[in-house]
């Protein structure tokens, strides 16, 4: 048999990767003219080991009876040898696909939750976190390293120096009152729509107003102009009990069963004209207002309590948010903080007289 005819049935024992270099490796090494012989491929893969094999064709005498030989020894046996070498083989990759099939499909998160609700700060690297012991979903982890961003970028790194207004912030989901196609970005630094020409207030808005309110454990607070129930949950979280009025019915309904499902019990909501407060609970400690009058609503600082803080923007074509403060002798004294865009106030608030 000739060297091509050999090479050629070498190519021809699929099992055998790497043969053909074996046989490019003996034809460098003089006279091995055994591994020549197609019969000696099954005593190679008979043995199991190339190396040892090329070792072994070094020392053999050169003669093709040698091989012959081997051929009749270990013909039939050698070939079922293969042909369990092959089963085997077989039944581990398809053992071992298998397994990774499992691992890898099971971890690898949706494509569409892949983005980042806001972008990592540019200039720091997030320490390397060990992994968590309870399992966290991919989203919820996604939500609350958008909330420390938040956090630290768009409250701490402005003016929110209130460690409660921060703290209560910290672990308030956001995404949890704004629809759902919105919620990778619910920590972004703007407002976001809530439907019905309406909006949940931008976070740095709220937390100033919050932290100018003053909120304290045993306050009672009204929130006017509900929307979605964040402002109202924050106040929650600060205060002793809350009061929320929003004139649109389905964002009051929305807003109560939102806030009662998130574990909210101090918080009462109704739909009504947050212009005239809230007379049955009143006074409050805290008044916080999310729509724009044209003026300060009269009876919101008739239902503040003596000491009590009420921050409101006001203004038709430009907007100031002001600070009103009844001081214990019953005056008010009023501080314009920063100029705001925020919804109109409707209702009685655009027919009332201004004062
Ligand atoms: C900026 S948005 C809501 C922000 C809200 N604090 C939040 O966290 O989602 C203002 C809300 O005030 C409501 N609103 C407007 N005029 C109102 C009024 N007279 N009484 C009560 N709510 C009013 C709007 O319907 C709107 O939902």
């Amino acid at each position: 048999m000739g060297n091509a005819e050999s090479a050629a049935k070498i190519g021809t024992v699929p099992m055998l990767h790497g043969l053909s270099n074996h046989f490019h490796r003996c034809q460098q090494v003089a006279r091995c003219s055994c591994c020549l012989k197609p019969q000696h491929l099954s005593r190679i893969a008979e043995v199991g080991a190339f190396d040892r094999t090329f070792a072994e064709c070094r020392v053999r005498p050169t003669s093709e009876t040698g091989a012959a030989v081997d051929s009749r020894r270990w013909g039939k046996p050698v070939w079922i040898a293969v042909a369990g070498l092959i089963f085997v083989v077989a039944v581990a990759v398809a053992v071992g696909g298998l397994v990774a099939i499992l691992h890898f499909g099971r971890g690898a998160p949706p494509a569409d939750r892949a983005t980042p609700a806001v972008p990592a700060p540019p200039a720091e690297v997030p320490p390397v976190e060990a992994p968590p012991t309870v399992a966290v979903p991919a989203e919820e982890r996604r939500f609350v390293d958008a909330r420390q961003l938040m956090l630290k970028r768009d409250l701490g790194g402005r003016d929110i120096t209130d460690a409660r207004v921060l703290e209560v912030m910290g672990r308030i989901p956001r995404q949890r009152f704004v629809p759902e196609r919105l919620q990778k970005t619910a920590y972004s630094d703007r407002p976001l729509s809530i439907g019905l020409g309406q909006t949940i207030s931008q976070p740095y808005i709220v937390a100033l107003m919050t932290q100018l309110a003053r909120p304290k454990p045993g306050d009672r607070a009204l929130d006017v102009g509900t929307g979605s129930g964040y402002q109202a949950a924050v106040l929650a979280g600060l205060c002793k009990e809350v009061y929320g009025i929003e004139i649109l019915e389905p964002l009051a309904k929305q807003a109560g069963e939102r806030l009662a499902a998130l574990g909210y019990n101090n918080v009462t909501v109704r739909c009504g004209d947050g212009y005239r407060g809230w007379p049955e609970q009143a006074p409050f400690d805290v008044i916080i207002v999310a729509a724009a009058p044209d003026h300060v609503p009269g009876p919101l600082l008739d239902q503040l309590a003596p000491g009590g803080r009420l921050v409101i923007p006001v203004g038709r074509f430009s907007q100031e948010l002001l600070l009103a403060e009844k001081l214990p002798d019953g005056t008010i004294r009023r501080r314009s903080v920063i100029a705001v865009s925020f919804v109109p106030m409707t209702g009685e608030a655009q027919s009332a007289p201004r004062k």
